[in-house]
């Protein structure tokens, strides 16, 4: 069976969660807020890495350290699950943004929470999937760690309660890799993988 999610429990927690707390997440919170008034928005995309490279540069040199990632980040969102999240892809045609690999870590309010995966579709129409189109296929426990996770098919967060809404910051690539190619870019990264 495929997997669609690994933890990167090698990678430093506690030094980013602080970082993008207090330095993006009222930033965000304040966006999905106003754009709460329209749309049931639960994400805001910060493009400007220059502001952020020193941590950027240090996240970096971790995952090139620890898994021989060659990537270089171009984005990242903070995700406040204030409300249900729906099913989707981040690849799908006609999203705002297209992405195959996201490296994950959750920022507060996460125990208990999980994401969950489903059988890839043969083809999307749409984004947004409607339970019924899917079947379950396997889910991750938020932990306190960092994790890869594919998104290219189809998934969702779900949250027990969104009295206290998760927090979570999600990666973006430039050379923006599907899973699959990731695995044929870093020799061993299986092996690497297999511990954590
Ligand atoms: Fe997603």
């Amino acid at each position: 069976m495929a997997t669609y999610f690994y933890p990167l429990s090698k990678l430093d927690t506690a030094v980013y969660r602080k970082y993008f707390m207090d330095n993006v997440f009222d930033t965000a919170l304040e966006k999905i807020n106003a754009a709460k008034v329209t749309a049931p928005i639960i994400y805001h995309k910060f493009t400007n890495m220059d502001e952020h490279r020193p941590v950027l540069d240090q996240l970096e040199k971790e995952l090139q350290d620890k898994y021989n990632f060659p990537y270089k980040v171009n984005a990242f969102l903070i995700l406040i699950h204030h409300i249900p999240q729906q099913i989707h892809i981040d690849a799908a045609t006609g999203r705002d943004f297209r992405r195959y690999v996201s490296i994950n870590l959750p920022l507060a309010n996460y125990a208990g929470t999980r994401t969950v995966f489903f059988n890839p579709l043969p083809s999307y129409e749409y984004n947004f999937i409607k339970p019924e189109q899917v079947t379950f296929h396997s889910e991750f426990k938020a932990e306190d760690q960092w994790s890869m996770v594919n998104p290219d098919v189809p998934h969702h967060v779900v949250c027990d309660s969104h009295a206290a809404p998760r927090v979570s910051l999600a990666l973006s690539f430039e050379e923006n890799p599907t899973f699959e190619q990731i695995f044929k870019d870093i020799p061993g990264l299986e092996q690497i993988l297999s511990v954590g």
